[in-house]
């Protein structure tokens, strides 16, 4: 069975098949009017959500299927103190998939270990985003006409984006990719993502600190909020919070047919005035991830039983009750998740759950 927990779960042509999917579907959206009929999707959903909650419902809902669950966890049954793992081991008697979304990190992983129907990711803390991923591909696909060879700038809380880290990985597979990463030395990309993703795979990637210095190389312009509830200290983020504005004269420094992403929602990192510009992509990109849930609701249905679609070879674990993951928002500091771990080729131990690193 196919979860989607991390970008790198579908392989490069699994996930060009959604992708070249959502456009079919977009050209001939009532040939797929009744593709999941008398199907259920659940959406259990742990953290606020307005886009991706909203997008997976109405994507089900266009495929003629039915939507069941929570948009917050205070009324259901995790009140009580049900576990993630009883919790997908019950909604999977009621849907044929989860898309859940959650505060912990690593929380969706853990539940797929026993969940009896698909899980989808729809974003685990500041960990990964994978179906924000697909959104944005097809939106980059579409706006520019291909994604191998752009160069992308990344802007604002690189570190704490979910959406960030889980499109650079999944960058990582086209050809001639630059990625550039815009943002003050707090809001920086974690170390593990540029380790061992981008030189891993040798992405050239360059860290800068002003918009204006790379505007005019970029093709695609993915700006982030700075996200307030993943602060553990209120003052840092006070700081920070308004690092970078995209303003009319910063769009003038950039080419003609660059593209603007956003996952949303915006807090005041672009103005207003951008929006009538035709580069501003992000409301277009809203609508781009319907079509791919779309897609991706269809193929996971349709690779649910087939062997040459499962999960990948993920490295072996290594269990060590002597180690311990460090982060306070990993599942296996919540529940009690065991304590394993992942090699990386330079050799440090990763938490299986997080990607936190251990020793
Ligand atoms: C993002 C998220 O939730 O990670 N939004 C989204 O899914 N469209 C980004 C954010 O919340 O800032």
């Amino acid at each position: 069975m196919k979860h989607l927990i991390d970008p790198m779960d579908l392989s490069k042509q699994e996930t060009d098949e959604i992708i070249s999917l959502a456009q079919d579907i977009i050209a001939h959206r009532e040939r797929y009017q009744g593709s999941m009929s008398h199907r259920k999707l659940a959406t259990l959903f742990y953290e606020p959500s307005t886009r991706t909650r909203l997008s997976f419902t109405s994507a089900m809902m266009e495929l003629g299927g039915q939507v069941l669950g929570f948009s917050d966890a205070r009324s259901s049954s995790v009140s009580k103190g049900e576990t993630v793992q009883d919790t997908v081991r019950v909604v999977g008697c009621f849907a044929e998939v989860i898309a859940m979304r959650h505060y912990i990190e690593g929380a969706q992983l853990y539940a797929s270990e026993v969940s009896p129907v698909p899980i989808i990711n729809a974003g685990d803390g500041s960990h990964s985003h994978p179906t924000q991923t697909l959104t944005d591909l097809l939106t980059i696909q579409r706006e520019l006409g291909h994604i191998d060879g752009i160069t992308i700038g990344f802007c604002g809380d690189l570190r704490f984006g979910r959406t960030v880290h889980s499109l650079i990985k999944a960058l990582s597979r086209y050809k001639d990719i630059k990625v550039i990463l815009i943002a003050p030395p707090e809001l920086k990309l974690p170390d593990y993502i540029k380790r061992d993703v981008c030189e891993r795979t040798g992405i050239p990637y360059r860290e800068v600190e002003t918009m204006e210095e790379v505007m005019p190389e970029l093709d695609v312009l993915y700006m982030t909020r700075v996200q307030k509830e993943r602060f553990l200290d209120e003052d840092e983020f006070d700081r920070v919070k308004d690092s970078f504005v995209l303003d009319a004269a910063r769009m003038a420094l950039a080419k003609e047919k660059m593209a603007v992403l956003h996952p949303l929602p915006r807090v005041n990192e672009i103005l207003t005035e951008v929006d009538e510009d035709p580069r501003a992509a992000y409301f277009r990109q809203v609508e781009n991830g319907k079509f791919v849930r779309e897609a991706l609701i269809v193929k996971l249905h349709e690779w649910k039983n087939d062997p040459e679609h499962g999960m990948p070879e993920h490295d072996t674990p290594v269990y060590d009750d002597t180690l311990h993951c460090g982060n306070l928002k990993c599942i296996c500091n919540q529940e009690k998740a065991p304590a394993k771990f992942r090699r990386s080729e330079d050799g440090t131990l990763r938490c299986w759950y997080c990607d936190a690193k251990v020793r």
